[in-house]
């Protein structure tokens, strides 16, 4: 998960990185009231998910509240690479006498975690990297040895930051990997990390991804969840435990077991080609228990997609025999009733595949088809989008 710089300053202010004063809010009235709460000039931060806010207007700078007003007022609800600004980080303005990078990531292919660090850091430091490679120091960290203050103070000064400055960039630079670590991310970048005329080192700016793995080792990260921006389907099915990706085609899928499901959708997209190209809408797994309720659950989220036009189900019963899953799939269809509106095929194989074939066609709903193969189902489900 990617989180707003004022998230990532949050844990910076918990690990005790040195920053800048600073708050956020979705009116320009309350930005004002921030700037004169703070008592200095602010600069005004437009809160998005995406690199070069400052290049693109998002970044201003406030000599009085008034001019926080109208900054705030400029930038909220601006476009920056297709991220609309919902909010505003309104932050003390500091000196700056230069402007330094640093990072910490995790390096798959080499397997190792990395630092990276610069002395020409700002808005440039991607020119750097690639005109000046040698101004980045990229310096491998042992994962078990990790950074303590004297290998911190040796990244800055591989990045070729004043030797003045070491020590001090050291204890920033420590805490960093300690943010980097105590969080489980897999980034934390500061760019700027700021030197001020009075020699302080600060991160100015913060960008951090968090491991999603390591979620259930932190539960306050929850609150960084973007609720707004994830897709209703998504949080809806996460609601019920399912494993649901909302893809952009036609034909709703409901499988069970991953691998199942991967193929169903090469077979449906495949099989698609002979209609008109409809495409997999989704892909859900639904686990091994397929009992009704999960049905139901799984079924209620696809039909709650306007973009599907008939479903799919693939079920190969295994533990949870193929009567259990037709029983399932039938008392799903009586749970929604008028909300079931699609046309369903359903191919089920495996243990008990007679009953469960029997259980459905018995039940005779107007909405289920019945598949004898998995090609046969995606072809049928194919044609029956394309016919919508
Ligand atoms: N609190 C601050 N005080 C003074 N100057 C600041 C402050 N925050 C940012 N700046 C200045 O604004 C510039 C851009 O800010 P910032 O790095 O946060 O955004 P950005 O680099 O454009 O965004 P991104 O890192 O997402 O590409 C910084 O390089 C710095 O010069
Ligand atoms: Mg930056």
């Amino acid at each position: 998960m990617d989180l707003f710089e004022y998230q990532a300053k949050e844990l910076f202010v918990k690990h005790g990185v040195p920053s800048s004063e600073g708050r956020v809010t979705d009116s320009a009235e309350e930005a004002r009231a921030i700037a004169t709460e703070i008592g200095k000039p602010v600069m005004i931060k437009s809160q998005v998910k995406v690199g070069g806010r400052g290049k693109a207007g998002g970044v201003k700078y406030a000599a009085t509240p008034d001019d926080a007003y109208e900054h705030a007022k400029n930038i909220l609800g601006l476009d920056i690479k297709g991220h609309i600004t919902k909010k505003v980080l309104v932050a003390e303005a500091k000196d700056i006498a230069a402007e330094y990078y640093i990072s910490f990531l995790l390096d798959r292919s080499n397997r190792t975690y990395m630092a990276m660090c610069s002395v020409e850091g700002g808005m440039e430091i991607e020119e750097v990297a690639v005109q000046k490679p040698e101004m980045l120091a990229k310096v491998p960290v042992d994962a078990v040895k990790g950074v303590d203050l004297a290998f911190a103070r040796s990244i800055a000064e591989q990045g070729h930051l004043p030797a003045d400055i070491l020590d001090t960039a050291a204890v920033t630079i420590q805490k960093l990997w300690e943010t980097f670590v105590g969080e489980d991310a897999t980034l934390v970048e500061v760019n700027p990390l700021v030197r001020t005329p009075d020699n302080e080192i600060l991160a100015l700016d913060g960008k951090v991804t968090l491991d999603a793995n390591a979620e259930f080792r932190h539960p306050q990260h929850l609150e960084f969840a973007d609720i707004d921006a994830t897709d209703p389907l998504e949080l809806k099915a996460k609601e019920h435990d399912l494993n649901y990706v909302k893809l952009d085609g036609e034909v709703g899928i409901i499988g069970n077991g991953a691998g199942l499901v991967m193929s169903t959708l090469d077979v449906v997209a495949y099989a698609g080609e002979n209609h008109g190209g409809v495409k997999p809408a989704n892909f859900l797994d639904i686990g091994g228990g397929a009992s009704a309720t999960v049905m139901a659950n799984g079924l209620d989220v696809i039909l709650g997609d306007s973009q599907v036009k008939s479903v799919f189900v693939n079920v190969f019963g295994g533990i949870t025999s193929c009567d259990a899953v037709a029983n399932g799939i039938v008392k799903a269809l009586e749970i929604l009733g008028d909300n079931a509106t699609k046309p369903l095929v359903v191919r089920l194989d495996g243990n008990n595949v007679e009953l469960g074939r029997k259980i459905l066609a018995d039940a005779n709903h107007p909405l289920v088809t019945i598949a004898q193969t998995m090609d046969e189902g995606a072809d049928k489900a194919a044609e029956l989008a394309a016919a919508k």
